[in-house]
C-alpha cells in the first residue's frame, strides 16, 4: 500500500461496534515483566563499544529509515500548522530515548516519552538532560512515565489527560501488544484516543509474512543467521492471530519473546479506535524510495557501510570481513565491468537479512461523530 491509496478510502464510515476478531483471546499479558526486564538489563554501551558491534550498521540503518519516516510525517504535521503552532508527540515505548534527538530536530514543543522498563525511562530523561543542558530556550515541554501501554491507560497518566497529540510513535515494540486481543487492544486505545483528528500514529514492527515465508523456506521452527535467530513457540501450521509466540535474539541487544502481527487483524482494530492506514511499507521498499534524497543523511549516520573498507577488509575487532558477506558487491562490481569493486555503500548480507524482517506503518486518525447511542463513528 502507498500513500495514494488513501483517498479511495476516504468515505467509509466505521461504527466501533463492528469487525471484532472473531478469535479475540483475553488473557495474555505474562510476557511483560519478562520484557521490561529484558530491556533494563541491557546497558547503555559507549560509542567505541558499539562502533565494535557486529550489528553497528545495522543500528544505523534503522535509525536511518527512523529518522527520514518521522521526518515525512512532522513534514505532513507541520503543514497543517499555522505558525507557532504546538507540537505534541507521544513517544510510546520510548526506551532508552533512541529518538530524542528526530524529536528536538522535529522543533517538538512537548514530548510524553513512555516505556515499561524504568531503568531505560531513567536513562532516556538523562539523556533529554544532558541534551538540553545548556539549550533551555529549545528545550520542549517533557513528561516521563513508567507504564505498561497494553494494560494501562496511558492518558490518565498525562499531567492533563485532555492532552491533544499530533504524532505518536511507536517504534520497534507495538508487536509485544499481540499477545492478546485486550493487549493489542489497549495499546491502539492509547495511541488513538489523544490524537487529533487528521493526526498519525507511526511505527515499525516485524513484518510477519516476512517471518512466516522465512520459515517455510527454512522448514524448521528455528532459523536465522549469525546475528539474528527466531525460534517459534506457537503453532507455525496454524498461527494463532494473537499470541502467535516466537523468541527473537539479535546478537547481544535482543532476546525475548515477541509475538506475530497480523497486519489484517491490525488494520481491522485500528478502524475501531478511528485510525485509518495511510501508509505501510517494508524496510527494503522505504530504502529504495528514500535512499537517493537522503543519502546525505545515509552518510551522515554512517548507516551504510563503505566496502571495500577503506583500511582493508578488516572490522572493528581487527577481524577479517567475510568476503561471501559482500558477494553482492562483487556482483555490483562485474555489472559495472569494472575490475576492481567500486566502494560502495552496503550492508552485510547478515545485516540485510534482519533489516528486511521489519516494515513501517502510519495510521491516520479520523474525523469522529456520534451516533443516537453516544458510541462513536468515525469517517
Ligand atoms: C526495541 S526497544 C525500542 C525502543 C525505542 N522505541 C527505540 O526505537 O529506540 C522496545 C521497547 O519497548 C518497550 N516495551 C515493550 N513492551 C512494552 C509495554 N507493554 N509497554 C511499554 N513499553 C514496552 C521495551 O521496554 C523497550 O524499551
Amino acid at each position: 500500500m502507498s500513500e495514494s491509496d488513501e483517498s479511495s478510502t476516504m468515505t467509509t464510515e466505521v461504527k466501533v461496534s463492528e469487525d471484532i476478531p472473531k478469535d479475540s483471546k483475553e488473557g495474555g499479558e505474562k510476557h511483560s515483566a519478562i520484557v521490561a526486564s529484558h530491556y533494563n538489563k541491557i546497558e547503555d554501551r559507549g560509542l567505541v563499544a558499539r562502533k565494535k558491534s557486529n550489528i553497528y550498521f545495522l543500528r544505523n540503518f534503522n535509525n536511518w529509515i527512523k529518522s527520514v519516516t518521522i521526518d515525512k510525517y512532522t513534514g505532513l504535521v507541520k503543514q497543517r500548522f499555522t505558525l507557532g503552532s504546538p507540537f505534541r508527540v507521544l513517544d510510546m515505548c520510548c526506551g532508552k530515548g533512541g529518538d530524542l534527538i528526530k524529536w528536538s530536530n522535529a522543533s517538538v514543543t512537548h514530548l510524553i516519552c513512555t516505556d515499561i522498563a524504568l531503568v531505560s525511562l531513567e536513562q532516556c530523561e538523562n539523556r533529554f538532560k544532558s541534551m538540553y543542558h545548556r539549550d533551555y530556550q529549545r528545550k520542549p515541554k517533557v513528561e516521563f512515565f513508567a507504564a505498561d501501554a497494553t494494560l494501562q491507560q496511558l492518558r490518565t497518566k498525562y499531567h492533563d489527560p485532555s492532552t491533544k497529540l499530533h504524532l505518536v510513535s511507536c517504534q520497534f515494540a507495538f508487536h509485544y501488544s499481540f499477545e492478546s486481543f485486550k493487549q493489542a487492544d489497549c495499546m491502539l486505545k492509547n495511541a488513538a484516543e489523544c490524537l487529533e483528528e487528521g493526526f498519525y500514529f507511526i511505527g515499525t514492527i516485524p513484518d510477519a509474512n516476512e517471518i512466516m515465508k522465512r520459515q517455510r523456506i527454512a522448514m524448521s521452527d528455528t532459523f536465522g543467521n549469525d546475528i539474528y535467530n527466531i525460534q517459534f513457540l506457537c503453532d507455525t501450521d496454524n498461527p494463532p492471530l494473537f499470541g502467535a509466540k516466537y523468541n527473537f535474539q539479535l546478537d547481544e541487544v535482543v532476546n525475548c519473546p515477541e509475538f506475530l502481527v497480523h497486519f489484517p487483524t491490525l488494520e481491522k482494530l485500528a478502524l475501531r479506535h478511528g485510525l485509518r492506514l495511510v501508509e505501510k511499507k517494508r524496510f527494503e521498499e522505504l530504502f529504495d524510495v528514500h535512499g537517493r534524497n537522503k543519502q546525505g543523511l545515509l552518510e551522515k549516520m554512517q548507516a551504510l557501510e563503505a566496502y571495500p573498507p577503506p583500511h582493508g577488509r578488516f572490522n572493528g575487532n581487527e577481524q577479517r570481513k567475510e568476503p561471501e558477506q559482500y558477494q553482492h558487491v562483487e556482483e555490483y562490481a562485474r555489472q559495472q565491468s569494472s575490475h576492481y569493486p567500486p566502494r560502495v555503500g552496503t550492508l552485510s548480507q547478515k545485516e540485510w537479512e534482519a533489516a528486511t524482517l521489519y516494515l513501517f506503518f502510519a495510521f491516520k486518525k479520523m474525523k469522529t461523530s456520534y451516533d443516537a447511542n453516544g458510541m462513536p463513528v468515525y469517517s
